[in-house]
């Protein structure tokens, strides 16, 4: 059952390249005013409802964090006629709740990123305009991941800051050490300005957090290795992608 009025768009991010469970249709180029998104967007159905999934670093996993088109990627989404979007993430826990191979699905964010193209209000504007961003996280989205995640019995904490550092790099102890004090919970590298610029472009917006690895310092002496990334996500991905399935499922049936 296809409802257009609610288009979903799945944001696919570090261990999400491609959603095993979608039922292919098409693939579409789109270009924008802002440049080239990072992929095509692909229109899919998962359980009976129409979806476009959407690979944010590229298919091959090649645009890291700080060069990503956000601009251009949310455009496109906007274009196809997405309203909703569920941005797939891995990140680094820092709270004791937030272990690895737990999802987390944030009630709110800190941006730490710098100089990225952050907003499409800019230029000649008629009047200046500043969205509201109290809560940064569409409610119903997040509710529906919950609900979802509950039938399945799957471990998801719900609620929680999402810090947003530049990266490429991983952090220093230090610095988990300040965004602890700041109040995060988990740390990645790619939730903003992705959920301003959604929320600029009027599409509920919801992160859906795979935590890859305890943040620096969280973990003993220990440092962080890709191949525990990894390992970790690959579990992780696949409760994400059983709890889309969930999600997509349960509005089949609506
Ligand atoms: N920090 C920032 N981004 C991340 C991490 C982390 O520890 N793990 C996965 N993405």
């Amino acid at each position: 059952m296809t409802n257009t009025n609610n288009l979903l768009a799945i944001i696919g991010g570090t261990g999400l390249g491609n959603l095993k469970n979608l039922e292919i249709i098409r693939h579409q180029v789109v270009n924008t005013p802002y440049g080239e998104p990072s992929a095509p967007l692909t229109f899919g159905l998962i359980g009976g409802s129409e979806v476009i999934f959407f690979a944010r670093h590229g298919h091959s996993h090649r645009i890291p964090p700080h060069q990503i088109n956000y601009r251009a990627n949310l455009w496109a989404l906007k274009e196809a006629g997405v309203s909703q979007i569920i941005a797939v993430a891995a990140v680094g826990g820092i709270t004791p709740s937030v272990a690895p191979s737990v999802l987390c699905i944030p009630d709110q964010v800190i941006d730490y990123t710098y100089g990225r193209e952050h907003t499409f209000f800019e230029g000649e504007l008629e009047s200046v305009t500043h969205i509201d961003f109290t809560y940064p996280y569409s409610e119903s989205l997040r509710r529906e991941l919950s609900h979802a995640a509950g039938l399945l019995s799957l471990d998801v904490v719900t609620g929680g800051v999402y810090g947003c550092t530049q990266g490429p790099r991983l952090e220093s102890i230090a610095e988990v050490k300040r965004l602890e004090r700041d109040g995060c919970d988990i740390v990645g590298m790619t939730g903003m300005p992705e959920a301003s610029l959604a929320r600029e472009l009027g599409m509920d917006y919801a992160h859906l957090t795979v935590i890859a690895n305890w943040a620096a310092g969280k973990n003993g002496d220990q440092v962080i290795t890709m191949d525990e990334i990894d390992a970790t996500l690959k579990d992780g991905m696949r409760k994400v992608r059983s709890l889309i399935q969930q999600v997509l499922e349960q509005r089949a049936v609506l």
